[in-house]
């Protein structure tokens, strides 16, 4: 648990299955072995580490320094990666066959039927139908890795059903491994998905000392769920001289509902697993997520989010659509670098942020993926 937050909200028959997969990870933690294996395939598949970039056309641009942590050359394009790696080889320690994933973007999609056709495991992706027409390249990639993708739709045909039919697969399924694709979910999901992605963070601290000596005023990262974020934060959150900001999606305004910025709304509630902040529907019960971008159209947050914003540890914050899809365009034009749109989120937040930065100050932005599935939906929006 995470102070009130986490916990593990399930059904017994679902408990069986969480509490095989807590045994063999805390298993794992202490094995060396394992972890050696893990980080060969972080270097060598990955292509970790990841640079730290120094960007700077968006810093002068700014008024401050600015640096991105570029999630975005990753293997299959963002952080997603580092724990699909990481939670195959523990289904395949566990000696599971079939590994089923949902998906929102088809980042974690992508990044789970390429661990899976590597380590030679049978892939399942659920995704809801309005992503697949929202992420239609990620579909092919994934199809192309031998991965089946099913289409899902239950609900409004986003992530959030997307998690819901993998969990009933997963309880109805004893071969089977459901790897997560969030810091979201019952423990030890959470905890999990954080273990495999502090390698992000860990390695910017190491790179941001080792080129400026001192460690960042400001790290900024988008929250669907909060994976690459947590990821980010985690060796920072005892430095408490950084400030930590995770930006949600605000779609079109916080004030018309549509969005999909569960902090905003203040409500706790119990979904997929765990206790966390999640949009209300007015009956108890938890609403729809909106968002342009489909890897943020989530309402809820995981719970390790929601436990550091209890302790005034991380701000969190909001940006409109329209914001981030000129952040888009901005850093591609300035920096070459086309975003995916996600990320796009954490870039609009420090664009502002900056301009309550001197010159010489640092913010350093998670970007998270790569923007070439989002082409589309960019030019025509
Ligand atoms: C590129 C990218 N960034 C960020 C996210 C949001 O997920 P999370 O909050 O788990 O990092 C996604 C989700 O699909 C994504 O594809």
């Amino acid at each position: 648990m995470y102070g009130q937050f986490g916990g593990q909200y399930v059904s017994d028959g679902l408990k069986i299955r969480l509490d095989e997969i807590s045994k063999n990870f805390e298993e794992i933690k202490k094995d060396p072995q394992f972890k050696k294996e893990y980080f060969d395939y972080l270097r060598d598949y990955v292509g970790r580490p990841s640079p730290l970039d120094f960007a700077t056309r968006l810093g002068d641009y700014c008024g401050c320094k600015i640096y991105l942590k570029r999630e975005d050359l990753n293997h299959t394009g963002a952080h997603k990666i580092n724990n699909a790696i990481g939670q195959a080889l523990l289904a395949k320690r566990m000696g599971k066959t079939h590994i089923i994933a949902e998906t929102g973007a088809g980042s974690h999609g992508c990044a789970t039927a390429s661990a899976c056709a590597m380590l030679d495991l049978k892939c399942t992706i659920f995704m809801g139908k309005e992503d697949m027409l929202r992420q239609a390249p990620n579909v092919k990639r994934m199809q192309l890795m031998g991965a089946e993708v099913v289409e899902v739709t239950r609900g409004n045909s986003t992530l959030r059903d997307a998690i819901d039919e993998a969990f009933d697969y997963l309880m109805n399924h004893e071969d089977v491994f459901y790897l997560i694709g969030s810091a979201v979910g019952p423990e030890p999901y959470p905890e999990m998905v954080e273990y495999f992605q502090k390698i992000i963070g860990e390695e910017a601290k190491k790179q941001i000392l080792e080129t400026e000596n001192r460690l960042p005023n400001a790290i900024v990262a988008c929250v669907g769920g909060g994976s690459n974020a947590i990821g980010i934060f985690s060796d920072f959150i005892d430095d408490k001289d950084v400030e930590l900001y995770g930006i949600e999606a605000a779609g079109k305004g916080i004030d018309t509902k549509m969005h999909a910025s569960a902090m905003s709304e203040n409500n706790i509630s119990i979904m997929h697993g765990m206790k966390s902040y999640f949009l209300p529907d007015g009956n108890g019960g938890v609403r729809d997520a909106y968002s342009l971008s489909a890897g943020l159209d989530y309402p809820g947050i995981g719970p390790k989010h929601a436990y550091l914003s209890s302790i005034n540890r991380v701000k969190y914050d909001s940006i409109e659509d329209q914001e981030a899809v000129e952040a888009f365009k901005l850093l591609s034009k300035l920096e070459g670098i086309i975003p995916a749109l996600e990320s796009s989120f954490a870039v609009a937040y420090a664009i502002k942020l900056a301009k309550t930065k001197t010159k010489d100050d640092i913010i350093i932005i998670n970007l998270s993926g790569r923007g070439d599935k989002d082409l589309d939906l960019i030019l025509n929006n």
